[in-house]
């Protein structure tokens, strides 16, 4: 199958949403912008096109999907919300919708168990990109996971979704380089005894500061802990094909004979900089170290060292704090990998 690319600019978005919604309408699976990560479509209503999505992305079966919606008033007809975090919930939407956090919620008998993978809940976002949302609303509710092969890195550009995905879908809609660059945050929320209970099944671009508002929230758990509640999220997710290996200040760096090394450093100032021959390097954010930057810009960042051949991407950890956070828990999934 020859996969088409589309770029999607101010004048043309529309029409070529509309192509989108015509090949999912017919059961097809496109590649959509969003403001996170680029996601690989399907109506979520036809559990055929949704199988599909696991098909091509080499997907196990056992790893849910998340749902975009048009807007929050999309939201009852795919989730039964409990009356006891409606509140929470409506206050949540309203802050952070359109834009990167899924919320997990009890989920209507109308979405196929192969979205959810059997489970009884549905992860479900409006998405801050006009083009899924667009798409969304027409479609009423599109399964998007990113659109990488298993176990890969979400791609930030349409380049990275032919690079993933080519000749296996029909149409990727370019909608320029991603402005979050990392996954939605995933939250789960339950009743408390003052606030509700907010956990973060896993960390994304709306931070735990940012949460903190709307109830008491626990952080996210070991990445060898949490399988049960994100069943996706397996230790072996966001590898690029060179092994990773972290580095921070103060640690010693060996490197093994024979091996290439490549260097992901935060600011491009690391001491580590010119204390190896490195095959290719390439800063998180250039000069002032942004931890924003550095999360728009990861992923893009191991996708072009890793396409230079090193055996090894040596990462530098940032701060774990606000989007730090999650910027950590992909890279210790990508050293995780192997
Ligand atoms: O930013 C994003 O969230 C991107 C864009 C495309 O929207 N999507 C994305 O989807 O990252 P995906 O499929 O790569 O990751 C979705 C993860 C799953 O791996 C799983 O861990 C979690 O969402 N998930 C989905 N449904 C769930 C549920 N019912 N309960 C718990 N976790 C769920
Ligand atoms: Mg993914």
């Amino acid at each position: 199958m020859e996969t088409r690319v589309e770029i999607a600019d101010f004048e043309d978005w529309r029409d070529i949403a509309t192509e989108a919604v015509e090949l999912l309408r017919g059961g097809e699976v496109v590649g959509i912008p969003t403001e996170t990560v680029y996601g690989l479509a399907a109506d979520a209503m036809n559990a055929e096109a949704v199988a599909k999505v696991f098909e091509v992305k080499g997907r196990p079966s056992f790893d849910p999907l998340i749902v975009h919606l048009g807007g929050w008033r999309d939201l009852k007809r795919v989730v039964e919300i409990p009356d006891d975090i409606e509140e929470a919930v409506r206050a949540l939407t309203q802050e952070f919708w359109p834009g990167p956090l899924t919320l997990v919620l009890p989920k209507k008998s109308a979405v196929p168990d192969a979205v959810t993978a059997g489970l009884p809940t549905v992860a479900v976002r409006v998405s801050a990109h006009e083009v899924m949302r667009e798409v969304a609303k027409q479609i009423g509710a599109v399964a998007a996971p990113s659109a990488n092969r298993f176990g890969k890195m979400s791609p930030t550009s349409a380049s990275a979704v032919v690079a993933e995905l080519g000749g296996k879908i029909p149409l990727v809609i370019d909608g320029g380089a991603c402005r979050e660059g990392l996954e939605s945050t995933i939250i789960k929320i339950e009743p408390g005894e003052k606030k509700p209970l907010i956990t973060v099944l896993r960390p994304g671009p709306v931070t735990r500061e940012e949460l903190k508002k709307f109830g008491t929230v626990k952080k996210a758990k070991p990445i060898s802990d949490n399988r049960v509640e994100a069943p996706g999220q397996v230790e072996s997710h966001y590898a690029p094909s060179a092994q990773v290996q972290i580095w921070k200040k103060g640690d010693v760096f060996q490197p093994l004979d024979g091996k290439r090394y490549a260097f992901l450093s935060y600011r491009g100032e690391s001491e580590l900089e010119e204390a190896h021959s490195w095959i290719a390097k390439d800063a998180l954010s250039p000069g002032g170290g942004k931890l924003a930057e550095a999360g728009v810009r990861l992923f893009h960042c191991l996708r072009s060292l890793d396409a230079s051949g090193p055996d090894v991407i040596v990462i530098e950890a940032v701060s774990e704090t606000g989007v730090g956070v999650a910027i950590m828990d992909r890279v210790r999934r990508a050293a995780a990998a192997k």
